[in-house]
This record gives structure tokens, C-alpha cells and sequence, in this order.
């Protein structure tokens, strides 16, 4: 059988397997609304925690609202810490619009408590900065929600160094979640100031959202070497990288779900390690 064999990391008082799992991919279409079977939805994220892994990223955005109930009606909230976020919000285009309105958070935090049928919120994370607001203004009220009991943990994403260290002089900040993965290192100095602080760093789109064309032959030799797919050396890769890493990959399907846990097993040489970090 699969097992999660990633190392673990400790968030706030909670220890977890580095390779969790990201529940965006749950609902319908364009990620709003209800996927087309719910019970399927259901089956994944329990076949998830069945298999070892302990960490679920979810968002009040996604659906919006209806993969932080799937969740809930999984019954894994015992079993995961479960990450979810606040500050976006959906338009009737789905278009994801920023919303940093400290009020606004708070209001999200409580229905996301509601809604995971929790005491209280394991991890929130600050979805992406708001312009318009001044960045320390929605954090303090992540760090009143803490101090609040509220959630548990503080987390932030889509953010820059200065965004971190900003969000760090008002809260213990736990996680970061920007984009990152072995084609995609954009966000290096991050993971870096991750590194240096020994916060985790959830690198989103951790197979490229399913395109990891950019790499080329690292991939496709080291998939050959491993008797593996593209997407499981990407895993691998990102699990080798940094002991600070948290990847989520997401998925709708079983199959997809036990073959990126299975990434957890696969050990690149350092020949591999280096052709796909300097592809
Ligand atoms: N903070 C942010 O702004 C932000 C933004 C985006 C995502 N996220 C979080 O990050 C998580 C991961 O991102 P993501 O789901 O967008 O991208 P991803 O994990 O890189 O890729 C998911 C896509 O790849 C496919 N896939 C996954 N595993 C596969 C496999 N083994 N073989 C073939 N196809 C596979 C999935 O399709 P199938 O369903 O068919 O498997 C899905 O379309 C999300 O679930 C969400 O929790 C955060």
C-alpha cells in the first residue's frame, strides 16, 4: 500500500509529513462551485489521510466555501491540521479579487471556523496582499485572531521578502505559500528567508498545475531511472530541495492522489538532484 514517507515538520505545537495535500481541486469547475460528485471529493480526501498524509491547504475562496465543507463532511479535521486562508474573495466572473479588509478577514475566519466544524482554525494564511490596504493592518488582525483563539496558527502567501518580514513584526508567521516548483523558482529569496527562519514554505503549483513542460530531459531521465511519472520526480525534487518545504499537490483523483504520496519514497541521486535544479 501508498504511504506517506516525507519526513515531518512542525507547525506551531502540531508535527506533520512534509507532503500534504491540496484540496482546491475538489470542486467544480474553474474552482467554484460543486464538483460534479461529491462523494468521489469525499473518497479522496479520507483516501489522503489514509495514506499518511496530515496536512491539508484549503481556502474560504475555493468554491467558494465548499472545499472547506467537503472537508469537514470527510471527517479528517481530526486527522489533518487543516491549512485554509482568507482575503480573496469571487466575482461573477470567478475572477479571485483581493481583499484585505481587516473586518472582512475576521468575518472569513469565523465562517471558515463554522464551516470546518472546528474549535478553532489549525492554520490560517493571508491569501495575497491587498494594495489597498496597508499590508500591517490585515495582518494585525490575523494576529488578533490568534491572540483570540481563533486560529491556532498565522500563515502568509503570495508574498515577497519585505511582505514577510512585515507580516513577522506582528506575528509568529509559521507558513508561507507562494508559487514555486522545479520550473518556477521565481520565489527563491523566499524560500530562502523560509530557510533562515525555519518557517515552512508551501510551494503551490508543486507540479506546475499539471505542466511542467519547461523542465525537459532532467525530468523525463530521472522519471525513467525511478520507474516514475514527470510529476512524481517534480515532488521528489521539491521534497530533496529544502527540509523546509511543504508541497501540496493538488487533485480530483484517487489514482493521481496515491501517486504523488508515492513521491514521498523516491531518493534522486545527486546527479539527478543537480541536473534538475540547474536545467
Ligand atoms: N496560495 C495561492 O494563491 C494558491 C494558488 C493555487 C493553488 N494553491 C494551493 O496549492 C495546491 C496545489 O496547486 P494546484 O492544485 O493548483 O496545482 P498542482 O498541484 O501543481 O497541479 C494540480 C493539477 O495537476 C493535475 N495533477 C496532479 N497530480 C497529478 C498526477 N500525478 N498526474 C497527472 N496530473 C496530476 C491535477 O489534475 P487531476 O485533478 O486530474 O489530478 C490538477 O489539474 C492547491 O490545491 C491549493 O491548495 C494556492
Amino acid at each position: 500500500m501508498v504511504t506517506n514517507e516525507s519526513s515531518t515538520f512542525d507547525i506551531g505545537d502540531e508535527t506533520v509529513h512534509r507532503l500534504g495535500y491540496g484540496a482546491m481541486r475538489i470542486t467544480g469547475e474553474n474552482i467554484i462551485g460543486r464538483p460534479d460528485d461529491e462523494d468521489e471529493a469525499r473518497q479522496v480526501l479520507r483516501r489522503a489521510v489514509d495514506i499518511g498524509v496530515d496536512f491539508v491547504d484549503t481556502a474560504d475562496s475555493y468554491g467558494p466555501g465548499v472545499s472547506e465543507r467537503l472537508i469537514r463532511e470527510s471527517g479528517i479535521t481530526e486527522d489533518a491540521l487543516v491549512a485554509t486562508k482568507a482575503g480573496l474573495l469571487r466575482n461573477s466572473d470567478g475572477d479571485w479579487l483581493r481583499h484585505g479588509d481587516p473586518d472582512y478577514v475576521r468575518n472569513q475566519a469565523l465562517v471558515s471556523r463554522d464551516r470546518l466544524g472546528v474549535d478553532s482554525i489549525d492554520l490560517l494564511q493571508y491569501h495575497a496582499p491587498d494594495e489597498d490596504v496597508p499590508y500591517e493592518d490585515t495582518i494585525t488582525a490575523f494576529a488578533e485572531l490568534k491572540d483570540e483563539g481563533i486560529v491556532d496558527n498565522v500563515g502568509v502567501s503570495n508574498v515577497d521578502v519585505d511582505h514577510l518580514e512585515t507580516a513577522r513584526d506582528h506575528v509568529d508567521v509559521v507558513t508561507v505559500q507562494n508559487q514555486y516548483n522545479v520550473g518556477n523558482r521565481e520565489h527563491e529569496d523566499v524560500l530562502q528567508a523560509c530557510e533562515e527562519y525555519g518557517i515552512g514554505f508551501m510551494p503551490y503549483f508543486p507540479v506546475g498545475a499539471g505542466d511542467l513542460g519547461s523542465v525537459g530531459n532532467a525530468l523525463d531521465d530521472a522519471a525513467a531511472a525511478h520507474d516514475a511519472t514527470r510529476y512524481q520526480i517534480a515532488l521528489a525534487w521539491l521534497l530533496a530541495h529544502s527540509d523546509v518545504t511543504l508541497p501540496i499537490p493538488g487533485t480530483s483523483s484517487i489514482d493521481h492522489l496515491e501517486e504523488n504520496v508515492a513521491a514521498s519514497g523516491i531518493e534522486l541521486t545527486d546527479d539527478e538532484y543537480a541536473r534538475l535544479t540547474d536545467h
